[in-house]
């Protein structure tokens, strides 16, 4: 049976798949058989529809989320990882609430220029990394047949909650970047580097302007729900496709 995670950074982004209940979190759509607290994080193992899956929140942040896409591969034997949150829009055209899949990722405030080497990048690594191609396909074919408008674009993650004009606009012409969040690259370069086929979808939350944290709060579980939806529906066709 296939293993597959699924991953946000806040409890908000994926509580839309738990019903938090007085003492433990209940799980909404899969049928639950396990809660495992490491590291610090708690992660719930359950089935749906022929898929074992794992299920947590790292906490914010690059390291946050490497150190959950690692226990996830490593220590729960995922075999795919889906990600879903909210991200700041950096392309115009992504208003509050699209969904947009990343096709690269890139870190913004990795940065040894010192040495004459491009942002993002560091020896024996690379500026962007790219998702699974097949996950991506999937997310198109769900997006075509519950005609929601899904964007693809570069996502760039740093540890900086972006809400001014000049670094948005910075990490838009530096990285060619469509939206920036705090997660995403670190959980593309993990999943890289170990071999897992990912995925990381974001919905936004707000246009990383000064009005940023005002919006962010304002539309962070309305945009959690919206992604968090779709990789629902990702799974539904997953899962199908395991069957035959
Ligand atoms: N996640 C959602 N909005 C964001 C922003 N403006 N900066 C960084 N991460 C975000």
């Amino acid at each position: 049976m296939m293993k597959i995670a699924i991953m946000g950074a806040m409890i908000e982004e994926v509580e839309p798949f738990l019903n938090l209940g007085e003492h433990e979190p209940l799980l909404k759509y899969f049928k639950k058989h396990n809660d495992v607290n490491y590291g610090g994080n708690l992660y719930h193992e359950a089935k749906y529809k022929g898929l074992d899956i794992v299920l947590g929140y790292s906490k914010i942040g690059k390291v946050n989320a490497a150190l959950t896409a690692a226990t996830m591969i490593e220590k729960f034997g995922a075999e795919q990882l889906l990600f879903t949150g909210v991200a700041g829009a950096v392309n115009p055209s992504l208003k509050i609430g699209d969904l947009i899949a990343a096709t690269q990722l890139c870190q913004h405030d990795l940065d040894i220029t010192a040495f004459g080497h491009p942002h993002g990048y560091v020896p024996e690594g690379k500026v962007y990394v790219e998702p699974s191609r097949e996950l991506l396909r999937i997310a198109k074919s769900v997006a075509d047949e519950k005609e929601i408008a899904l964007k693809g674009g570069v996502i760039a993650t740093g540890d900086q909650f972006i809400a001014d004009p000049e670094r948005k606009k910075w990490i838009e012409t530096t990285f060619d970047a469509d939206a920036i969040e705090m997660e995403g690259a670190a959980v593309a370069v993990v999943c890289d580097q170990l071999n897992i086929p990912f995925f990381v979808l974001r919905a936004i939350s707000d246009t990383a302007d000064t009005d940023a944290t005002f919006d962010f709060d304002e539309f962070l579980k309305h945009s959690s729900q919206v992604s968090s939806s779709f990789v629902l529906a990702m799974l539904d066709k997953i899962a199908d496709g395991q069957d035959q």
